[in-house]
């Protein structure tokens, strides 16, 4: 049989506010990795300022791109393809990218692949856990997107659930803002409720009646705001640490139950978790824990591998590549992409063959 071609692809992400690039090996590989985050510029303004993230990724993209391309011991033409993060996301950050991405697939003379950021999420696993393959379940868990879905094939998605409001990541960071914690809140209010009671306080379940597998966070979110006027109004102390802790158990609960009751309703046995806050230890505790008296596997990407990076644009982009997804120059960037939508990719693209067999990708590499 005529041995595999290896593809490299060059990953690129902008959408928010880290400035990141990355060069992927045959979709699982990590050869770089390289990501600069501006949080140290945000967190001055208690959030990210959409026109000075802009900025600092136009300062800092070709910094990020040739730094990859380094540690990687590779130059322009030894890359298979370009994969950007052309949406969800901030406009201006992603318009960053993807001018940068069509600038070198220009150049360089080498395909170019729009990325749904959401599902560059969901690939972090598959870098994490080589012998990860679809179907399975998937609790996406972002700064802009809550999901509960069935990973079908890759790139292929069934969704099962998700916010009718705020996204987890969301919640974390405003509930943080309220309590002084500062910006990012997810990772702050992690700290802080190690000290904490997570029985504290009894805060709502994000849950949504009628919709078994949906969010809501905006209740809790305001839950916890009217704990703390009243406790202002009437004097009393607030314990952070507590409230945190409190906090923290009731979205952990809910992201928690409807993903092992989707787990058992489904059929499906083994589970993964993606995006800033599957990062979360107490998330990442509590989900084992159910896991394993369910008898269900579980997978979760590194921490560095939940926040945004750009390995697992690069992921994502291998597996567009080999169903012979290729966008034009004309790629733009799309802020408002949602989960299962992709840019339009050119026609009589040809799906790269792996293996000669039919059926999903799944089964064909
Ligand atoms: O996936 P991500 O880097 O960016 C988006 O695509 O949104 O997620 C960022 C979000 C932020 O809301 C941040 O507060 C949250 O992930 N986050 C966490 C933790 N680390 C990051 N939330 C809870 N616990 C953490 N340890
Ligand atoms: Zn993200």
């Amino acid at each position: 049989m005529e041995e595999k071609k290896d593809i490299y692809i060059l990953g690129i992400e902008s959408s928010c506010d880290e400035t990141a690039a990355a060069v992927v090996k045959n979709g699982r590989e990590v050869l770089s990795s390289i990501i600069y985050s501006q949080i140290a510029t945000h967190t001055l303004f208690g959030g990210v300022v959409p026109e000075i993230a802009s900025r600092k990724h136009i300062e800092k993209i070709n910094q990020v791109i040739e730094a990859a391309l380094l540690e990687a011991h590779m130059e322009l033409r030894d890359f298979t393809a370009v994969g950007v993060t052309c949406g969800p996301g901030l406009v201006g950050p992603l318009l960053i990218g993807v001018s940068a991405a069509k600038a070198i697939a220009w150049a360089a003379d080498k395909p170019l692949i729009g990325v749904n950021h959401i599902e560059g999420h969901v690939c972090a696993n598959f870098i994490e856990k080589k012998d990860l393959v679809p179907p399975f379940l998937c609790l996406i868990v972002s700064g802009g997107h809550t999901h509960l879905v069935i990973v079908e094939d890759y790139g292929s998605f069934r969704i099962l659930g998700r916010t009718r409001d705020d996204a987890a990541g969301e919640a974390f960071d405003k509930v943080a803002r309220s309590i002084g914690l500062g910006y990012p809140g997810g990772p702050k209010i992690d700290q802080k409720a190690r000290e904490g009671n997570p029985d504290a306080i009894v805060f709502p379940q994000a849950k949504v009646r009628g919709s078994e597998y949906d969010f809501s966070f905006s209740g809790l979110k305001s839950a916890v705001l009217n704990y703390l006027n009243h406790a202002r109004m009437t004097g009393e102390a607030v314990n952070a640490a507590d409230l945190a802790a409190s906090f923290q158990k009731a979205v952990v609960d809910v992201l928690v139950d409807h993903t092992v009751r989707a787990a058992k309703a489904y059929g499906v046995r083994q589970v993964a978790m993606a995006g800033g806050v599957a990062s979360n230890s107490a998330l990442r505790a509590a989900m084992r824990k159910r896991c394993e008296s369910e008898q269900l596997s579980l997978t979760y990407p590194a921490p560095v591998l939940c926040t945004d990076n750009a390995a697992m644009i690069g992921c994502a982009a291998y597996y567009e590549f080999l169903c012979g997804n290729r966008s034009g120059l004309d790629l733009n960037a799309m802020p408002g992409l949602k989960l299962g939508e992709k840019p339009e990719y050119l026609s009589g693209g040809k799906p790269e063959d792996r293996s000669g067999e039919v059926g999903s990708l799944a089964e064909r590499i």
